[in-house]
């Protein structure tokens, strides 16, 4: 696992943009997070893009996570938070076809999970992803195995809580299950970029870079994989050794 320090996360976003601007291959399959943490990432890597240094025509995008029965046109919804940051307007040249997130509104999210974890074998070349304070990857909450697929999963009292943010700080209005990659899909990207940013991270970047590999901190599963980058501010880098 390499750690990489800076002050502020504005400076990670932008070197953490050009770790997947340097490792781009045409064609590459891009796993992308959504939430606040990698947005300063996703305008570096626009930005790029419109001063012609990245282009991911012809690529593809696949989301980690996709709330359960959110409405198509909700601009929470993952598939449209991850159009307006990769594919409105230019974005980083990634067609719209080419973004994939889980059928959150398929009658049944059981089955669109595993058709989801198929598309996604053998792996994404490079994962993008943010940590939850509560030490989640995607949705997998503490507790849920080590090595589980694509599925459909509750949401915690605490993710509901931290996301409310997004639904109007209304806690009636968050939903209550997702479909999420699972950690053994996570496991079986290539390369992994994980970004945390700020004291609230603290606890959560300890226990992954200090702590057991446990199911009680989902991303401890981290340690096991052999290219992790992870880019931490100095803030969520406050509990380390
Ligand atoms: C997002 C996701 C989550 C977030 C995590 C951190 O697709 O799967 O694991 O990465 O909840 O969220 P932020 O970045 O909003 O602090």
């Amino acid at each position: 696992m390499r750690i990489i320090i800076r002050e502020n996360a504005e400076e990670l976003s932008k070197i953490a943009a050009q770790q997947i601007i340097d490792g781009y291959t045409p064609g590459m399959r891009l796993g992308v997070a959504t939430g606040s943490t990698p947005l300063g990432l996703y305008k570096a890597l626009r930005e790029a893009h419109a001063a012609g240094d990245f282009s991911m025509a012809g690529s593809s995008a696949w989301a980690l996570d996709e709330y359960v029965g959110i409405p198509a046109d909700h601009p929470e919804r993952y598939f449209n938070v991850l159009h307006t940051e990769l594919v409105k307007d230019g974005g980083v040249g990634l067609f719209e076809a080419d973004l994939h997130t889980p059928d959150g509104g398929a009658e049944d999210p059981k089955v669109a999970a595993k058709e989801y974890d198929a598309a996604i074998a053998p792996g994404v070349d490079i994962q993008i992803l943010g940590l939850g304070r509560n030490g989640h990857i995607g949705f997998n909450e503490p507790g849920g195995g080590l090595a589980s697929r694509t599925h459909v999963d509750v949401l915690t009292a605490s993710t509901r809580e931290a996301n409310a943010r997004f639904f109007d700080n209304d806690m009636d209005r968050v939903p209550t299950f997702c479909v999420t990659q699972g950690l053994g899909t996570i496991m079986s990207a290539k390369k992994i970029v994980l970004l945390a940013f700020g004291t609230d991270k603290a606890e959560a970047v300890e226990q992954l870079i200090e702590g057991a590999v446990s199911q009680l901190w989902p991303a401890t599963v981290l340690q096991h994989h052999v290219d992790v980058t992870v880019y931490i501010d100095e803030a969520a880098a406050s509990r380390l050794e």
